[in-house]
């Protein structure tokens, strides 16, 4: 018989594809030793609170985090809230004991983030962030051509994050967290940046330095509710950083959600001594592939769909089916690693991104903004 493992979300927005990866998990990955259970969901707003939970199943709702951190039944509290409330109910979590899943970035300051990891640390329980894009087939097969050395020594990391897809380019759109410092720390950099910073380090390792600059094009936006007045937005719209890797390959990053015709841009480009790599997320199934000593005397990079059978996850879906790995499917695969390194005492690193991934994530953001502060090279601290 499976176990049953009680989850506790926090927060329903991307807490909502949260809630259906944790109920599809044990199908897709039937038979599952350890199933998860909806136990209890936590949000602000009472109706939104209980059609979410009607929907998903879950067995009761609380109006206020500390409930479903203290409810018996919650094994694991899965925080989906705005990153400022990262911190606090991830620590009181751990000093429960419980098991946690925190969404990105882990903090809004790698001081806080440190906070966290030690807490989980001394508590000594299970910790991962969300960094849902390592669980991408093409991705996998990314890292596993940069570790066995197909494309030789890293030369060069290109990562950007742009979009529109949430109607931030319009003045119009008003205030939200996203817009304000003290609740998400950065703006587009720790709301988008961040995932392919994580990229950056889960391909090609410790980022050691930084140069940057970063801009704000919206700098005020209506205030709901309150008709003419206008709030300040103390955030980026836009970073764009020079990287130097500790193994020393360099890299780039431009990040922004204010790009005309980018809706889920994350791309990576590595460049090796013998080949090259190329990944959109736009296009999640396919893979850019150049190795020279296969194409002498030729340039170009030839597209692989990663969709076989014989692609890392794809047995689990529907393989061959040309278009059968999705966006939701990231977050079954993140569970389903963290479920399966619970379940069996194995590490949740290095595929999995944990607490201290997300620290060490965190510093790098610290770094780029000190750069664009002070318009030097910034170390980012080992
Ligand atoms: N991995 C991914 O692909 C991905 C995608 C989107 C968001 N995220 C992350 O998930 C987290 C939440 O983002 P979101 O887009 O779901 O945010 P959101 O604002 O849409 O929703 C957050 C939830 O927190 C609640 N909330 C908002 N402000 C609050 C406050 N002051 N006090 C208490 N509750 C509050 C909201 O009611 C909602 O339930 C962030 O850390 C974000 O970076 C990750």
């Amino acid at each position: 018989m499976p176990k049953e493992i009680g989850v506790g979300v926090l927060g329903y927005s991307i807490g909502r594809v949260h809630a259906h990866a944790w109920n599809n998990v044990s199908e897709v990955y039937h038979p599952l030793p350890l199933v998860p259970k909806l136990v209890a969901l936590y949000g602000r707003t009472k109706s939104v609170v209980d059609f979410e939970a009607e929907k998903y199943g879950y067995a009761r709702t609380y109006d206020d985090w500390e409930k479903v951190v203290k409810d018996e039944q919650v094994e694991v509290v899965d925080n989906c809230l705005p990153v400022s409330l990262h911190p606090e109910p991830m620590i009181a979590a751990a000093k429960m004991g419980k098991k946690l899943f925190s969404e990105k970035p882990l903090a809004r300051r790698a001081k806080d983030a440190k906070k966290m990891l030690d807490a989980a640390e001394k508590a000594k329980v299970p910790h991962m962030v969300g960094y849902n894009y390592r669980f991408i087939p093409a991705v996998t097969v990314a890292r596993q051509m940069i570790a066995d050395g197909t494309i030789g020594k890293v030369l060069h990391f290109k990562g950007s994050y742009l979009t529109t897809n949430s109607g931030y380019d319009s003045p119009d759109t008003t205030m939200r967290w996203q817009f304000q410092s003290d609740v998400s720390g950065y703006g587009a950099l720790s709301d988008l940046g961040t995932h392919a910073l994580d990229l950056a380090r889960y391909l090609v390792g410790e980022v050691s330095a930084v140069a940057s600059a970063q801009s704000t094009y919206i700098g005020e936006r209506p205030v709901t509710g309150s008709p003419g007045k206008k709030g300040k937005v103390d955030v980026d719209d836009l970073t764009v950083a020079a990287m130097k890797f500790k193994n020393g390959a360099l890299g780039t990053l431009d990040t922004s959600w204010l790009m005309p015709g980018r809706m889920d841009y994350l791309t990576f480009e590595v460049y090796g001594s013998k080949g090259a790599l190329s990944y959109n997320l736009e296009r999640i199934n396919e893979l850019g592939v150049y190795l020279t000593e296969q194409n002498p005397g030729s340039s170009g990079l030839r597209s692989l769909n990663v969709m076989t059978k014989e692609s890392p996850y794809m047995k689990q879906y529907w393989p061959n089916q040309g278009g059968g790995f999705g966006w939701d499917h990231t977050f079954v695969n993140e569970f389903h690693h963290y479920l399966s390194s619970i379940n069996e005492g194995t590490p949740i690193g290095p595929q999995g991104a944990t607490f201290l991934d997300g620290y060490r994530n965190c510093l790098i953001m610290d770094a780029i903004a000190e750069s664009a502060r002070s318009q030097k090279w910034v170390q980012v601290p080992q």
